[in-house]
Order: C-alpha cells, then sequence, then structure tokens
C-alpha cells in the first residue's frame, strides 16, 4: 500500500457536468470510499462566478475562484470546465505538482492530448478521459485497456448526439433539415455554437481521440477528414430509406492500406449510408454508439447516453475511482500507447462503396457516357437505377413533362475515394450530367 490517507479532489468546473460530480462526490462518499478503499474529499470547487444560481445546491464554502491555489496540494485535479485555455494550464499545473487528471474536454485532448500525456508520463502520472468520447458509454477504458491484446481494425461511431437526434428527426418524422435543426436547439440539444455539432467538429475531436487509442498513434484532429450534415436533405434521406439504408453522421477510424502499400489509419467524419440491418442503424434520438470490429474479439457494440450533466458526471466518478485505486495499489497507472506510430493518410486513400444521384439527360447514349466515365477512373457500378423526371401518367409512364431528364442513382463497387472523388468531377463536367444531386459513401456493409 503506498497510500492509506484520504485523496482530495480539486473541481475545476460546476457547470452541467461539474456540479453533478461535485453531487455525487458529497452525496456517496462513503460508498466511493468502501469502492476505492481510500475516502476521496472534495476539497474545493473553481468557477467563474461564485455567485452564480446553480442546477445542483453547492456548499459555499467549497467555491472559488482561485484554481491555480486550489490545484496546489490536490492529489487528483478534475477538468470539466470545457475550452483550450485556461484548462490546459491548469492540467499541466496539476500534473507538474504531482496530481492525476479526470477531464472530459475532447476539444483539449483532440488538439494538446499528446503534449499532455507526454507531460503526465514523465511524473508517471494518469490522465483518465472517459467522458470525452461518448460521454456514460464506457468506451475509452475498454480500448485502452480491455482490447489492448487484440487488433482493432475499424471503429464506426455516432459519437454526436445532437446531429443523430436531427438526422433521425428527419427519417423517423419527415422533417426538414431546417426544422429538426430548429427541433434540435429548441430542446437543447445543440451546443452555443450550433456549428460544432452540425459541421462534424465535435465528432471529429472525438475521432481523433478513438483513432488514435484503437491504433496505438497520435492522431490530431486537424488529421480527421471532416464533412458535416448541412448538406444532407428530406429528398437524400428519403431516398436513401428506399434503398433500405438510414443516413447517419460517422466518426471512422480504420486501419487502411493506400494505393503504395503503406499502412495506415485513416479517420474521418462524414454523412454515410448505414444498412437498416446494421446495429447502427437502430440508434435512435440523441443517442451515441461505438461499434468496433477487432481481429479476435469480433464485432462488439456500445451504446448509450452520450451527454447529459448526469450520464457523463457517471463516467469522470468512474475514472476517479479508478485513480484512487491505483493509488492504493501504487505503481504507475495505463499510460497512452502510441508504439504503433502509424501514418495518419488522407481521405483520398479510404476505400469504401458509394451511391450517386445524379440529373441527367433522358437520351440515347447517356449510361454508356456515364459509365464509360466511372470505368476510366477505376470505378465500377454494381448498381442503377434510373427514374424519368416530370409527371407520372395515370398507367405509371412519365411524360416528357420536365424536358426529358431523368434521376439517376448509381451504386459503385468498393473505389478510393480518390477515384471516386475524381469521377464526380468528370460527371459534373459531362454535358449529359444537369446536376450532380448527392454522393454519399456506404460504411458498415
Ligand atoms: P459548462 O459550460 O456547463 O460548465 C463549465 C464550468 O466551468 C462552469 O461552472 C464555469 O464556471 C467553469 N469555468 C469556465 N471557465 C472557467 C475559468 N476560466 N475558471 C474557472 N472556472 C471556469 O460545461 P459542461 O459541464 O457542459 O462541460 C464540461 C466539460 O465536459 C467540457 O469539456 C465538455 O466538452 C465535456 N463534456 C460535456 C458533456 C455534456 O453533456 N455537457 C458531455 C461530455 C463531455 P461558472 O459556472 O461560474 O460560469
Ligand atoms: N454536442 C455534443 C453532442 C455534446 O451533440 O453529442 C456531447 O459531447
Amino acid at each position: 500500500m503506498s497510500e492509506t490517507r484520504s485523496l482530495r479532489v480539486a473541481l475545476l468546473g460546476a457547470g452541467t457536468v461539474g456540479a453533478q460530480v461535485a453531487r455525487l462526490l458529497l452525496e456517496h462518499h462513503d460508498e466511493l470510499a468502501a469502492r476505492a478503499g481510500v475516502p476521496i474529499d472534495l476539497v474545493g470547487i473553481a468557477v467563474r462566478d461564485v455567485t452564480a444560481t446553480r442546477s445542483v445546491n453547492l456548499p459555499a464554502e467549497l467555491l472559488t475562484t482561485d484554481a491555480e491555489t486550489l490545484i496546489q496540494g490536490a492529489d487528483i485535479v478534475v477538468e470539466l470546465m470545457g475550452g483550450i485555455e485556461p484548462a490546459k494550464s491548469y492540467i499541466l499545473a496539476a500534473i507538474g505538482s504531482g496530481a492525476d487528471v479526470v477531464t472530459g474536454n475532447k476539444a483539449l485532448l483532440a488538439e494538446h492530448g499528446a503534449e499532455i500525456f507526454a507531460a503526465a508520463a514523465q511524473v508517471g502520472a494518469e490522465v483518465y478521459y472517459e467522458a470525452a468520447v461518448a460521454a456514460a458509454i464506457p468506451i475509452i477504458r475498454p480500448l485502452r485497456d480491455s482490447l489492448a491484446g487484440d487488433h482493432v481494425e475499424r471503429i464506426l461511431a455516432i459519437v454526436n448526439g445532437s446531429t443523430n437526434y436531427i438526422l433521425d428527426r428527419m427519417d423517423r418524422f419527415g422533417d426538414s433539415m431546417e426544422d429538426a435543426q430548429r427541433v434540435a436547439l429548441e430542446l437543447g440539444y445543440l451546443e452555443a455554437d450550433p456549428t460544432l455539432d452540425v459541421e462534424g467538429f465535435d465528432a471529429a475531436q472525438k475521432a481523433a481521440i478513438l483513432a488514435g487509442l484503437a491504433f496505438h498513434t497520435s492522431v490530431p484532429a486537424a488529421a480527421v477528414h471532416r464533412e458535416g450534415i448541412s448538406a444532407i436533405t428530406l429528398a437524400d434521406v428519403e431516398s436513401a430509406r428506399e434503398a433500405g439504408f438510414v443516413i447517419k453522421l460517422l466518426a471512422i477510424a480504420e486501419r487502411i492500406t493506400d494505393e503504395d502499400g503503406l499502412e495506415g489509419v485513416s479517420a474521418r467524419v462524414h454523412p454515410a449510408l448505414v444498412r437498416r440491418d446494421h446495429p447502427l442503424a437502430t440508434v435512435y434520438g440523441g443517442n451515441n454508439a461505438v461499434f468496433v470490429e477487432a481481429e479476435a474479439a469480433g464485432p462488439l457494440m456500445f451504446y448509450g447516453a452520450g451527454a447529459g450533466g448526469v450520464q457523463t458526471a457517471s463516467a469522470v466518478l468512474g475514472d476517479i475511482v479508478s485513480i484512487a485505486r491505483r493509488h492504493i495499489a501504487g505503481g504507475v497507472g495505463v499510460g497512452e500507447s502510441v508504439a504503433a506510430d502509424l501514418a495518419v493518410l488522407p481521405i483520398g486513400a479510404a476505400q469504401t462503396r458509394y451511391r450517386i444521384s445524379l440529373d441527367v439527360e433522358d437520351r440515347p447514349g447517356v449510361l454508356a457516357e456515364l459509365a464509360g466515365i466511372l470505368a476510366d477512373r477505376g470505378v465500377s457500378v454494381e448498381t442503377l437505377r434510373q427514374t424519368a423526371n416530370g409527371a407520372v401518367t395515370a398507367d405509371g409512364l412519365a411524360t416528357e413533362a420536365d424536358g426529358g431528364t431523368a434521376t439517376l442513382v448509381i451504386g459503385t463497387h468498393t473505389a478510393r475515394d480518390a477515384a471516386l472523388a475524381a469521377a464526380v468531377e468528370a460527371l459534373s463536367a459531362s454535358g449529359a450530367v444537369a446536376s450532380v444531386r448527392s454522393v454519399l459513401r456506404i460504411e458498415g456493409a
């Protein structure tokens, strides 16, 4: 036993998550002590405004605006302020003063994780961050510990609850993108800056963390290919449903090999077509899910609440207890492994199937021309469906009312993203193509 006295916890932030963490630490003090083997004492809570009204009544004597002093002398610093600064400086100060750290700050870890983990490794401190990805869902520890002996091949994850809520409303209730976003905003699902959710920034930060853990490689958020959901229309969602798919914003981390045979990691966030019989298709509302494909374990699905004060506090409390137990057991905890140090490959190296919707001229030779454009770039057609535009007569036949155009939906075999992008550019430039309605990747097939 290296440590038997009580452990002093300094909490930075008492907002949505921090207030719940404080409440649970205080209310469950004795139970947590029994589980951890040592009393875990909340010694102070740093906030911006000690007079602010909070969702939880917290003892006034614990509140302070002096985070620097609070950090000194703490055994565990729990950072739940969010943002880059001063969170980063406080975490580095905590590590420097010999404390272990718990944080839910995905933005900070995705951008400065390598620096923080290196500082912790130097002094044998722990940085735990179960809440940073998919909040209440245990996924960091399973990837870091439980699957440490396996070979993860791919992760497909729904890690942004608000965009999942928006796409789900469009799919199940027929809302337009604008209406679904308005409801999500009214319900408080979207971040203060909705762009962080809608344009995929939040999911990209989480994808970087998942990819780094799964492939033992440092993956900065800037290296994650990112596309949001703002271009998705109700027509895309309905067309996907007719073809047996649902559109989800996926965070993908995948071990791939590029055209030159270089093995690396693909980390990307984009809307994707998911078959309706895939487990991720049944992730409704604001829920999150992480689908892991590992060589030995096979497919695993982790599902649950990806946000919320008390739900996220569960993950934070788990980290605090884990750290407390190590204080009792002694020794160095589980550090971050970047042993594989794989290259993070560009989106062009990724390979998947695609569904391309085009408005085309409905005249002889068009299909052959478009098939030729795809073939020339190494993209092979798997399925083809043409619907004549314009009015439909009583016998179900289309008229020429639309001036002889048709909508063509092309499903491809697996192709490289770079080849597909080149093919789409050439299709757009073709005189036979009036417009490219959408290009969506098919994932999880
Ligand atoms: P909130 O904005 O609700 O709370 C932030 C807290 O930090 C407030 O109490 C605020 O003080 C305090 N704070 C901010 N800046 C400072 C500062 N400079 N000095 C001292 N205190 C400061 O954030 P959340 O609780 O929602 O999120 C916290 C972290 O958890 C973030 O990193 C977030 O990404 C992560 N997270 C959140 C989830 C959620 O569902 N909310 C889910 C998963 C992770 P004051 O109250 O006085 O303003
Ligand atoms: N904005 C995030 C989401 C909150 O919608 O999932 C949890 O990180």
